[in-house]
């Protein structure tokens, strides 16, 4: 079996937040890494989402060009993901992926000679001011629902979802003005010839996580509609027909492509051109999973697999979609236009990615909406990271250098104790795994703990500081012993905390290697000589966290 994952594709038009990395970015690097560590074969695969009016708006109000902003929040999306360690096999854009714009019109292309498209004109707003059509978030006015401020596509009040048309007092975005209503060819995913066999694909399912299945079955129940791929706007990609000019396609439609295109620019870059076809046309010997926050599932459940299904070809439909519920930031939602939200970009200026990838995975927003405050953030570093993990480490590892030398040689007297402890051992290093298998990261972090409460326990029971006295053969197999548990907690966390576990490895001198197959197996023997100890995790002090709390207004 091969495995090829992706995160939903960030929109570039701002920074990413903590909010985001909770629900698509951190389960799945997790799960890719732990299949990594398991020797499977895989591929990961993310990029910007770049097209969409959001982008052009934010363009004209900032006086740049779409490409300029895409560019600019590329970068700090992508430099983010970065020092946050996300493992990507490629990162990459869906307006400068050199495969994207022919594979989304051969997609469209083939939806059409296939019958699955229609085409017919709607009234639009138009604004005579701007000579331009004004779709989705151009059109701004009163929601006809709740009687508030709302755009084109959506009320943010009320959480409706609009058809321009229906807004009240409708204003031009761009120039304030009334716009006028004026007709416009458009295209159309006729969504209703696929239900059925949605239907039925979906029921192959009957393992999926409860939010997916649920939403599902309510958009077959009310019925699924033709549904409009296509803009009036001129930034995306270009809707591939004669006398569409002016048009782009709709950037759900363009999006969920990017998975397979930059997949071709992967093998391109690697010299090995035809290979994603293995991953993308590959059978049953793939599994495709697609890492989502629940603001996605539609898309990614029923839009993207109709797409895909239309081709009529063998393309892979979505085995797996792990869709995350959303995080909170201290009991509020995290909000861009307020401001009202945590910057990875700047928060990894002050805290490391390890303690934010750990309290971030412990709080994993799997079945219900998760919170984030910023002393949870601390406790769990400074508590459990610190205190359990990096306690542990460094007691044993000065221990071993300051009394023999870095080296535990000559002879050493094992006894049940060591049989008992590796049998607890194994019973949770087997659970982690499982955990990390079946995309359980708050469980995953729970056993790591609970693995290293074991460790603490042996070595307080069993007191090498006295034996050294007393027995030293005794006291050797102790300090052994831990550093393989050591080795074990190491291989073990790396999918969460991986820049702790190569150091770790580094301290123990150890290869920087995390193979699960040498869990428990106590790789170092009598005579191993360690590294030099360094601090793996400093605390986090008050005041660090004052500071933050500070910044989101919050009362210290
Ligand atoms: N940009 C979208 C969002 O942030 C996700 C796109 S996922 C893709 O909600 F599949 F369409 F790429
Ligand atoms: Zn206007």
């Amino acid at each position: 079996m091969r495995y090829l994952v992706t995160s939903a594709l960030p929109y570039a038009n701002g920074p990413i937040h903590l909010g985001h990395i909770a629900g698509a970015y951190l389960p799945a690097d997790i799960y890719v890494r732990s299949l990594r560590n398991n020797k499977r074969e895989v591929l990961y695969i993310c990029g910007t989402d770049e097209h969409g009016v959001p982008i052009t708006i934010n363009a004209e109000q900032n006086g740049k060009t779409p490409t300029q902003v895409v560019a600019e929040n590329h970068k700090i999306i992508e430099d983010a993901f970065r020092r946050l360690e996300m493992s990507f096999d490629i990162f990459s854009g869906t307006s400068t992926c050199p495969d994207h714009a022919k594979l989304s019109q051969d997609f469209f292309l083939t939806l059409q000679k296939n019958g699955f498209i229609s085409e017919r004109d709607v009234d639009q707003f138009y604004c005579d001011h701007d000579a331009m059509f004004l779709p989705d978030r151009y059109v701004e006015g009163v929601c006809p629902h709740c009687g508030k401020g709302a755009r084109g596509d959506q009320c943010d009040y009320c959480g409706n979802a609009l058809n321009s048309l229906d807004l009240k007092e409708p204003k031009c975005k761009i120039c304030s003005k009334t716009p006028v209503v004026k007709s416009s060819r458009h295209w159309f995913l006729d969504l209703d010839k696929f239900q059925k066999d949605l239907d039925i694909w979906l029921k192959g399912k009957p393992h999926w996580k409860a939010n997916v299945k649920a939403f599902c079955e309510q958009w077959f129940q009310r019925g699924l509609e033709p549904r409009g791929i296509t803009r009036d706007i001129s930034w995306g990609v270009p809707v591939p027909i004669d006398g569409a000019t002016g048009k782009v396609l709709y950037v759900w439609f363009d999006a969920p492509i990017g998975y397979i295109s930059f997949t071709i620019e992967l093998f391109r870059k690697l010299g090995r051109t035809e290979d994603w076809k293995k991953w993308w046309q590959g059978g049953k010997d793939v599994k495709l999973v697609h890492f989502i926050g629940k603001d996605n599932i539609v898309f990614h459940a029923i839009i993207w697999p109709a797409m895909l299904m239309g081709q009529k070809a063998d393309w892979k439909l979505p085995d797996e979609i792990p869709a995350n519920e959303f995080l909170n930031l201290e009991g509020d939602k995290f909000s861009t236009s307020k401001n009202y939200a945590i910057w990875v970009h700047e928060f990894l200026n002050d805290f490391s990615a390890d303690s934010i990838r750990y309290y971030l995975a412990q709080i994993a927003p799997e079945a219900k909406d998760a919170d984030f405050s910023l002393k949870g953030f601390q406790t769990a570093n400074n508590s459990e990271l610190a205190d359990i993990y990096g306690n542990f480490v460094n007691r044993v590892l000065s221990f071993t250098r300051k009394f023999f030398d870095g080296t535990l040689g000559g002879e050493v007297t094992f006894t049940d104790a060591e049989t008992q402890l590796w049998v607890e051992a194994k019973k949770e290093a087997d659970t982690i795994k499982e955990c990390y298998d079946t995309y359980k990261v708050r469980d995953a972090v729970f056993h790591l703990m609970e693995l290293g409460r074991i460790a603490n326990k042996y070595v307080d029971t069993s007191a090498p500081w006295s034996l050294r006295k007393t027995d030293e053969k005794r006291c050797k197999a102790v300090l052994l012993t831990c550093l393989n548990l050591i080795d074990t907690l190491a291989t073990a966390f790396e999918p969460i905390t991986p820049e702790a576990s190569r150091k770790v490895k580094k301290m123990l001198n150890m290869p920087e290697t995390f193979d699960f197959d040498t869990l428990c197996t106590q790789p170092m023997k009598p005579g191993h000589t360690i590294g030099e100890p360094v601090v793996l995790y400093p605390k986090i002090e008050d005041a660090a966290i004052a500071v933050w709390r500070d910044k989101l207004g919050l009362k210290s």
